[in-house]
């Protein structure tokens, strides 16, 4: 891992960071439109209502952004699949990214090692997610923080006329614990 050279502070979003949710997803949607699952064109048409209520969203649902000098840098968010207890034992991570600004500094395993925290803290047994492929440094950052592949959605996107796959991974709380 390349040190850090910079302090990140992480805290959770809230609505106000509306705007600055917005300007780094566009960011990371002009370069890596694949791996956020829309186009840039698609982005652009997401209003800042929008950001405000998902960042509104009460606990466990979260987003954590981590900051750098006071800008946005990078996000990892967890939520409820659904309302319904029978569900309640399982978040799902989005929202992972950082800007390109400011990647191999061990961003991203730091807000996603937050949120995965976060989660089994508010007693999630199983945090689950979806990488759409190819997107080697994403699926290594999760293999390595101990999310194992449990199958795949087979043309999970299609983004300017080409399909993705999805691969699925999951993480329980006691393997999480088991390689600490
Ligand atoms: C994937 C992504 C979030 C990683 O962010 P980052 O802040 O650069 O990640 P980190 O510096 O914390 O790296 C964590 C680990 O990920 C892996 N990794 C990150 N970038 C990598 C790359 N380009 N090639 C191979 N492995 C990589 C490494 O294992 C790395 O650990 P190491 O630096 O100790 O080797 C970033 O590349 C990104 O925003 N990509 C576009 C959006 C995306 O793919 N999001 C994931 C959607 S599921």
């Amino acid at each position: 891992m390349i040190e850090p050279s910079v302090r990140i502070e992480v805290r959770r979003l809230l609505p106000d960071d509306a705007q600055a949710f917005s300007s780094l997803r566009r960011e990371v949607t002009a370069q890596n439109p694949v791996p956020m699952g829309l186009t840039f064109e698609e982005e652009l048409t997401r209003t800042l209502d929008g950001f405000k209520s998902q960042l509104s969203s009460p606990l466990p649902n979260a987003v954590f952004g981590g900051f750098v000098d006071g800008e946005l840098v990078a996000t990892a968010a967890v939520s409820r699949v659904s309302p319904f207890p029978s569900s309640h034992h399982k978040l799902v991570m989005w929202g992972v990214f950082t800007s390109p600004r400011y990647r191999r500094r061990g961003i991203s395993r730091a807000l996603v090692d937050r949120a995965i925290q976060h989660a089994f803290a508010n007693g999630a047994r199983r945090v689950n997610l979806q990488v759409y492929v190819p997107n080697e440094p994403a699926l290594t950052m999760y293999r390595e923080m101990g999310f194992t592949e449990c199958g795949v959605e087979h043309e999970a996107v299609c983004l300017a006329g080409r399909y993705y796959d999805g691969v699925n991974m999951t993480l329980a709380n006691e393997r999480h614990e088991q390689i600490g």
